[in-house]
């Protein structure tokens, strides 16, 4: 075997399919910038999905790249030898063109040939078939053909070289639907026996459509690799820690370490490797999507920095060198280094602070009756801030487990109840009359209203709007919903801004000087010849500016916190945003 660095191994891939006909594309973000179904990229193929429904690609049809993922179901998996949480799928497509056949023998072209992995060690599998679908003997006889040519006489069946499997292990397409259809992985035979998935080839022939499976009505390759297995095997170590992705990474944690365990030391190498190519792609740590995710996996390493007993402050380093061993693939990851190191920590120190509070609690409640309810990790929850799988992390550690953990779920709903009424209370109370929340409600329209201009574009005007002491309602012209990437932008432009603390000032001005101001006005039919004009910010550069009669706040500050509670369709081309003030 050709000992290969990472890299060499990446360039390599992507030169072999250039050789064989095809374009280089980019690595997209990490956050899908059109498909607002999932929160990550969690397969090279997610950002072509559209090319792969029939679209045609501008670089033709025959596409490769290497693609930063994000796997969201393997985050408490990692800590073995091959799990991680971000990795590079290297992928290849074609569009339309090459099927099977020709797929197959370019897949272990690259693997012998290129790579100069041993033919002997590779095994395949396929699918086959069921009720409706027929068995993939297409793939069997490429495979048997490849094989032959290197003077294997391969075997189909039940434990053979080339083994057929049901749907579970030979079907691939996302959860959400779309194009999928039948695949054939490819393995490679460890010294000790052990079979590693080192690519997989999908033929995509059917799209899963309201339940069904149809034709796609053509055909497409889509082949995923990950890099850093294949890594593994090609630098013929036992875990993907081992290989020159990680190792110096490793090495860091291993040196600022007070003990040895070994899981914990891999946890904080994939998540904060992890956390840095999340900041790399614009999401900040927060309670919701992207942004939750990203807090989960700087607070899990930190944790496991405790367990490792490694002093107060360690992330900066840490990601300093993750920053270090990627930034030959993701230059943007240097530019950014300052802001990315600096979020981590700042995430990190918070943490600290939520787990010094929790944990004294946790203790007692576990010294007063030695097992704790879900009821308990909702206290933890609602009142210090301490996430519900540190309880449970907590608690297997001891080899205990939540008892009746469906109450956590329970006080949740019965704490949104009464805060609800005792919000409907204060109203009365007077502390805050629901007119007053109206106002607030109509202020924090303009705000929404000028952040999603900046964010989807200048086209973007109020088609409707409605307002109640609860909620803001609001009607734009727009073919998709936000994403939950977009989603985020808005909540952060607008919180931005009532944190800035802008004064809200107006000025009456005739009906036509108002339109030259605020083309975008819309129900301008509505007004009289004097109009209001309200400017968010200063006259000369306002955050907004737009044609109103109020009644408005006089300063964003007084607004509390924004937040986006549900997005619907209205008719056709019209988005529906409900959104809140807490
Ligand atoms: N999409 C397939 C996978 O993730 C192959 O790229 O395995």
């Amino acid at each position: 075997m050709k000992h290969l660095t990472y890299k060499e191994i990446r360039d390599k891939y992507i030169q072999f399919f250039k050789d064989n006909n095809h374009k280089e594309i980019p690595s997209s973000p990490l956050v899908p910038e059109d498909d607002p179904s999932v929160l990550f990229v969690n397969a090279g193929m997610l950002p072509l999905v559209p090319f792969l429904t029939g679209t045609t690609h501008p670089k033709g049809p025959r596409l490769v790249n290497s693609q930063r993922c994000l796997r969201t179901g393997d985050i408490d998996e990692v800590g073995d030898n091959f799990h991680c949480t971000t990795f590079e799928m290297l992928g290849n497509w074609s569009l339309n063109d090459y099927f099977k056949k020709e797929a197959i023998t370019l897949t272990v072209k690259f693997f012998v040939e290129e790579l100069g992995l041993d033919i002997n060690k590779i095994y395949a599998t396929v699918f086959e078939g069921e009720k409706g679908i027929p068995q993939d003997n297409e793939s069997i006889g490429a495979w048997e053909e490849i094989f032959k040519s290197y003077d294997i006489d391969a075997k189909v069946g039940k434990g053979e070289r080339i083994e057929p499997l049901n749907r579970e292990e030979n079907w691939w397409g996302l959860p959400t639907g779309g194009p999928c259809g039948p695949d054939s992985e490819i393995f490679y035979k460890l010294d000790n026996g052990e079979l590693v998935e080192i690519g997989n080839n999908v033929f995509m022939e059917y799209l899963l459509e309201d339940g069904k499976y149809k034709p796609l009505g053509i055909h497409n390759v889509d082949f995923g690799g990950g890099l850093d297995r294949l890594t593994t095997v090609i630098q013929e170590v036992d875990s993907i820690f081992q290989t020159d992705i990680y190792k110096p990474i490793l090495e860091k944690v291993k040196e600022i370490s007070n003990n040895d365990i070994l899981e914990s030391q891999r946890i904080i190498v994939d998540h904060i490797k992890a956390a840095t190519w999340i900041v790399m792609d614009g999401v900040i740590p927060s309670k919701s999507q992207q942004g939750y995710i990203l807090r989960r996996l700087i607070r899990r390493a930190v944790r496991h920095g405790k367990k490792l007993n490694i002093g107060d402050i360690f992330t900066r380093e840490i990601a300093t060198i993750a920053i270090d061993q990627f930034k030959v693939i993701y230059p943007q990851l240097e530019d950014q280094k300052e802001y990315i190191l600096n979020i981590i920590e700042k995430e990190e120190k918070a943490f600290n602070n939520t787990i010094k509070k929790g944990l004294k609690i946790l203790e007692k409640m576990l010294k007063k009756k030695s097992q704790l309810t879900g009821e308990d990790a909702f206290t933890l929850y609602e009142t210090y801030g301490f996430p519900i799988e540190l309880t449970k992390e907590i608690l297997k550690e001891r080899k205990l487990k939540l008892t009746s953990p469906e109450d956590f779920d329970k006080a949740e709903v019965r704490h949104q109840e009464k805060s609800r009424t005792s919000s409907s209370g204060m109203f009365k109370g007077g502390l805050a009359d629901s007119s007053e929340m109206s106002t607030h409600y109509h202020t924090a329209t303009h705000l929404l209203l000028a952040a999603l201009r900046q964010v989807l574009g200048e086209q973007v005007y109020q088609k409707g709007s409605n307002i109640t002491p609860e909620r803001l309602r609001l009607d734009y012209p727009n073919d998709n919903k936000l994403t939950p990437e977009q989603i985020t932008k808005v909540e952060n432009i607008v919180n931005e801004v009532i944190e800035k603390g802008l004064e809200i000032s107006f000025e009456e001005v005739s009906k036509e000087k108002a339109l030259e101001l605020v083309p975008f006005a819309a129900f301008s039919e509505k007004y009289g010849d004097t109009v209001k004009l309200y400017y968010i910010g200063p006259k000369e550069n306002p955050f907004s500016l737009e044609i109103c009669n109020g009644p408005h706040v006089s300063n964003t500050n007084e607004l509390g916190k924004f937040k986006i509670s549900k997005q619907e369709n209205v008719g056709a081309g019209t988005k529906r945003i409900k959104a809140i003030l807490q």
